[in-house]
């Protein structure tokens, strides 16, 4: 047995689908269900950092390989399903990780555009994603999936309206499918993460210091005093959660959505007036 791969490996030989996997949470995530057992497909939008990511893992012992989709474009992601069809058989699981952020602007200066952007990724995107896998897995009579939601899809944040909204309604979506597919015994549930300092988190934080008159470390620091548990989340803390809801111990949970984020609800601070 490889060394990379855990004794207790319950998804051995499971085909795993994680998108936006490159980098950041998805990269965890993939190697946490990787290190589990599972046959791991990369699926993201940059086809050579999806490549790298999946060849080092490789090299670990891990089985993971790399294809590329972009989420907000329904034929890419219809092709993609066909092809990890074709490839393996069936899709035993999807985690649906990939999403955009939003450059921080209120609501009265958010231009068409953006609010397109991100909606049409975060939510139009993961949607296009469930439909694909769960017409495969309503057909498997099998299958689990797993939206990665975020705390703002639970607690808006102030001047990222059009991700809160994403992120709420992908936790609409999760509980929808979840009734529709139950009779098929499909599960779907959401993971709502807390903060993770990726390089999504990094790009809005920085903003936000701009907004805020702070450096980073003191706004490193503002978010972490804020955190019950009293520190950031890591990659691995968001991970091992989706590998639960993947895996047999949670058989019998589908519509869930459980927040990960060391207690913190989300960040209600109001804006001053601006100048
Ligand atoms: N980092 C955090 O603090 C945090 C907190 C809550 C929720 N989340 C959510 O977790 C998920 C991952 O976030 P992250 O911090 O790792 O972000 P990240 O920006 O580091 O990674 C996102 C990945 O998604 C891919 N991607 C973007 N658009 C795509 C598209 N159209 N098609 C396919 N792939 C695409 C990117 O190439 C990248 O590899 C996102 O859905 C994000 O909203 C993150």
């Amino acid at each position: 047995m490889n060394t990379a791969l855990r004794a207790n490996a319950e998804l051995t030989g499971q085909i795993v689908v994680v998108t936006g996997a490159a980098q950041g949470l998805g990269l965890g995530i993939a190697k946490e269900l990787a290190a589990r057992g599972a046959r791991v497909v990369i699926a993201d939008l940059q086809q050579e950092k999806a490549a790298a990511a999946a060849d080092s893992l490789a090299e670990t012992g891990l089985s993971v390989v790399a294809t590329q989709v972009d989420i907000s474009d329904s034929d890419s992601v219809d092709r993609c399903f066909a092809r990890l069809v074709d490839a393996h058989g069936r899709i035993d699981v999807l985690v649906n990780n990939a999403g955009v952020g939003q450059h921080v602007a209120p609501i009265v200066a958010l231009a068409d555009q953006e609010w397109q952007r991100v909606i049409n990724v975060t939510l139009t995107g993961t949607f296009y994603c469930c439909r694909a896998a769960g017409r495969i897995m309503e057909q498997q009579a099998a299958g689990a999936i797993v939206n990665i939601a975020s705390i703002n899809g639970q607690n808006p944040a102030a001047l990222v309206a059009a991700y809160n909204v994403a992120k709420a309604g992908v936790i609409s979506l999760t509980r929808t499918l979840a009734l529709e597919l139950a009779a098929y015994g499909v599960r779907v549930n959401a993971v709502c993460p807390g903060p993770v300092y990726t390089d999504f988190n990094k790009t809005v934080m920085a903003e936000r210091c701009l907004s805020l008159g702070l450096t980073e470390q003191q706004m490193i620091e503002r978010v972490r005093s804020a955190i019950p548990l009293g520190r950031w989340g890591e990659a691995a803390d968001i991970a091992a959660v989706v590998a639960f809801l993947c895996g047999p111990q949670s058989s019998w949970m589908t519509g869930e959505v459980l927040r990960v984020s060391g207690g913190l609800e989300g960040v209600s601070a109001a804006p001053p007036k601006r100048s």
